[in-house]
């Protein structure tokens, strides 16, 4: 497995280590809490449908450029664009993997302390008895108080600060292994009793029959920014990670078979969540919130439901956990690479200057409910900014970069582990990353922000 020591650089021993690893950043709450919430808030099927276009036309190839250029200069993100392109400023592009990589953590840490709470409350069985109001009100009351949110964010903090640091990856990723599988199987079973609730039909409909009408370019926008949340793309992470990747490594199916298993989680998760959505009269449109209101419910109508909401939560918060290491870690390796800081330091500076900036994002519910910039709350704009200005415009710069400043050969030797692989479609793949994705990201980009006009 991969260890992070970059001055020691070690690199993943199995092929599907590198999957695993990949996939541990790739599937985490991006698709069981924010897919929901955001193709609810985008009008459900017509989102779904570009969401998954954007998944195979833009997220694939962008996925597969980082790893490629990760491998090909075996650095983090900042020393990837300084080592390949000397004395020019695409090391800005890492730069801004950075700030994205605090944000991100920022507001990812909130859900998560959301999901530990929700462990307690499993735990302790206090969804026994409460109908969809009660629930609905028991989670809007813990969303906006104080302590207790802040105290599982800091404690969430910690744990991904600590696996940093003592560099235990190789036991997290032994067991995320079996975790990660028995998560899939915890999702399917929560498929099936979401979609055999009474009145669960028009929640399916609500999913996969596309109503185009309601296709805006705000949609639009919002789907690109999920396909790169969820893919981890965008800032650099899996340039680190394409770092610890071993030269016989088929980038190009390690991409797909990321890509393939990320989208299917979250399509599942829509399978859960939206039936219930329906049987239970829940708004779609409820936001931030909506899984953990709409979760409990549904073990409520499950034997053995207080077992099942236990280790879903659990799992959640392990899926939630490989992935913020592998946000934290572009921090980590900028400070320690670049600042020439100690990892230990490193690591430590960066989690505690997140967490301050995180309970800002915690408190966007509760005593920070009044702070609006624009009518959005600190949560709201870190999580817009994030997921689709800075991520789309790393993408953007990444693929431009690989398919535009890089040398052809170069690019293809990489990809092709220096001609052993066929690469059949390495074609296809520059064509995309030259003319397609970086056209279709800046227009999505500019007309989703009202920049311009089509
Ligand atoms: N992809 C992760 C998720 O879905 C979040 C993430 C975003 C991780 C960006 C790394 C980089 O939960």
């Amino acid at each position: 497995m991969a260890n992070f020591d970059l001055g020691k650089r070690d690199s993943f021993t199995s092929k599907f280590g590198v999957v695993a690893a990949a996939a541990g950043s790739a599937v985490g709450l991006g698709n069981i809490w924010r897919f929901p919430y955001v193709a609810g808030e985008n009008g459900g099927g017509a989102f779904l449908i570009i969401y998954l276009g954007f998944i195979v036309a833009i997220g694939l190839p962008v996925m597969l450029s980082e790893l490629t250029l990760g491998r090909m200069a075996q650095k983090n993100p900042f020393g990837t664009f300084k080592k390949l392109a000397p004395g020019k400023p695409w090391f800005l592009v890492g730069l801004m993997g950075v700030v994205a990589a605090f944000m991100i953590l920022a507001f990812y840490s909130t859900i998560a302390g959301w999901t530990f709470e929700y462990i307690y409350n499993a735990a302790t069985n206090a969804f026994a008895g409460k109908n969809p109001d009660e629930l609905q009100a028991m989670f809007s009351t813990f969303q906006s108080s104080t302590f207790r949110p802040v105290l599982w964010q800091v404690i969430f903090m910690f744990l991904t600060a600590w696996i940093v640091v003592a560099g235990v990856q190789k036991g997290i990723e032994k067991y995320t292994k079996i975790l990660m599988p028995i998560l899939l199987v915890l999702i399917v079973v929560l498929c099936v009793r979401s979609v055999t609730l009474p009145g669960s039909a028009e929640g399916l409909a609500f999913l996969f029959q596309p109503d185009f009408s309601k296709i805006t370019a705000g949609v639009v926008l919002e789907a690109l920014g999920q396909a790169a949340f969820s893919l981890s793309i965008g800032m650099g992470t899996l340039i680190t990670y394409g770092s610890y990747i071993r030269k016989d490594n088929n980038l190009g199916s390690t991409a797909a078979q990321v890509s393939a298993a990320d989208t299917f989680i979250a399509i599942l998760a829509g399978v859960a969540i939206f039936p219930a959505v329906f049987a239970f009269n829940i708004d779609p449109k409820a936001g931030p919130g909506l899984v953990f209101e709409v979760l409990p419910n549904i073990f409520q109508q499950m034997a053995g439901g207080y077992i099942f909401a236990l280790l879903f939560f659990v799992l959640l918060g392990v899926a939630a956990l490989t992935s913020s290491i592998s946000v934290l870690e572009v921090v980590v390796a900028y400070f320690s690479e670049e600042l020439n800081m100690k990892r230990r330091t490193a690591t430590i500076v960066a989690a505690v200057a997140i967490t301050f900036i995180g309970l800002a994002c915690t408190m966007s519910w509760g005593v920070m409910a009044d702070f609006k910039l624009f009518g959005n709350s600190v949560f709201d704009i870190f999580d817009y900014t994030t997921a689709n200005i800075l991520l789309p415009l790393g993408a953007l710069l990444i693929v431009v970069f690989a398919a535009w400043f890089l040398r052809q050969q170069q690019l293809k030797a990489e990809v092709t582990n220096e001609g052993s692989l066929k690469g059949r479609l390495f074609g296809l793949y520059v064509f995309i990353i030259k003319f397609i994705a970086p056209l279709a990201i800046a227009v999505i980009f500019l007309n989703g922000l009202g920049i311009l006009n089509f």
